[in-house]
């Protein structure tokens, strides 16, 4: 990349922020919780600059999106589902938007799907208050119908913006929605999956989402495939092959 290159990407980097509302750059560590004893051999360091004097906090993030009606899913949402877990992960999931179990109960992935994915969390020895995770949409769409580009134009600004604020090592994009939308493409999920993609200078690793996995049990392996893939950039301990 020349330092022609590196500014045009910098400056349309910082308009997008913009865009979305940012009044300066992320990075800062904000405390919530405390990062647990399974976290612990997470040695991999993160590629995102955290030395930025002025940075925005998951809770600047939050205030600004306020009593959100920046689309109508504003109009007919319980709660507005922001995102849940440790604002310095290592680790973030990405989802498509909050079904209805969600939408009651204002955190993502707590319903069937967000079940199975806490196992999956578990089973790469970490907890769900290990990592982070949010959707691309805040608000949960009616009848959980995909989500339109007009809503995603509104609201996936503040996911990036999450992202910036907790700088992870790597991102999980869970679901065809989440992949496409973060990789600005329309591959299929089953290509793009068991590889890590690049969002913003942090690698990232779409894979099936667990809904999917509830149909479907042949995709349980290509996932667990993927999180290994995931551990290993973490520098987590894999666990041993049986046999
Ligand atoms: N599916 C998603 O993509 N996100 C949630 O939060 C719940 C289900």
């Amino acid at each position: 990349m020349t330092d022609q290159d590196t500014s045009s990407y910098l400056r349309a980097y910082l308009e997008e922020l913009r865009e979305t509302g940012a009044e300066y750059l992320s990075g800062q560590p904000q405390h919530v919780r405390p990062v647990t004893a399974e976290a612990a051999p997470i040695v991999a360091e993160s590629t995102v600059d955290q030395s930025a004097a002025l940075v925005e906090t998951l809770v600047d993030i939050r205030n600004d999106l306020g009593d959100c009606h920046r689309c109508a899913l504003g109009d007919g949402r319980t709660t507005l589902v922001f995102g849940v877990g440790n604002p310095q992960a290592k680790l973030v999931f990405v989802g498509e938007a909050p079904g209805r179990d969600e939408d009651l109960q204002g955190e993502p992935f707590v319903g069937a799907a967000g079940q199975l994915l806490t196992k999956i969390i578990q089973a790469m020895g970490l907890q769900r208050g290990d990592v982070y995770i949010c959707n691309v949409l805040k608000c949960r769409p009616p009848q959980n119908r995909d989500p339109q580009p007009e809503e995603v134009e509104a609201c996936s600004g503040f996911m990036l913006r999450q992202i910036q604020a907790i700088g992870p090592v790597v991102l999980v994009a869970l679901g065809k929605f989440a992949a496409q939308t973060l990789l600005q493409n329309q591959t299929p999920i089953s290509k793009l999956r068991g590889q890590f993609h690049d969002y913003h200078g942090i690698p990232l690793m779409p894979t099936f989402h667990p809904s999917a996995l509830l149909r479907d049990e042949t995709l349980k392996r290509p996932v667990w495939e993927d999180m290994q893939l995931v551990m290993q950039r973490l520098g987590l301990q894999l666990p041993e092959k049986k046999g």
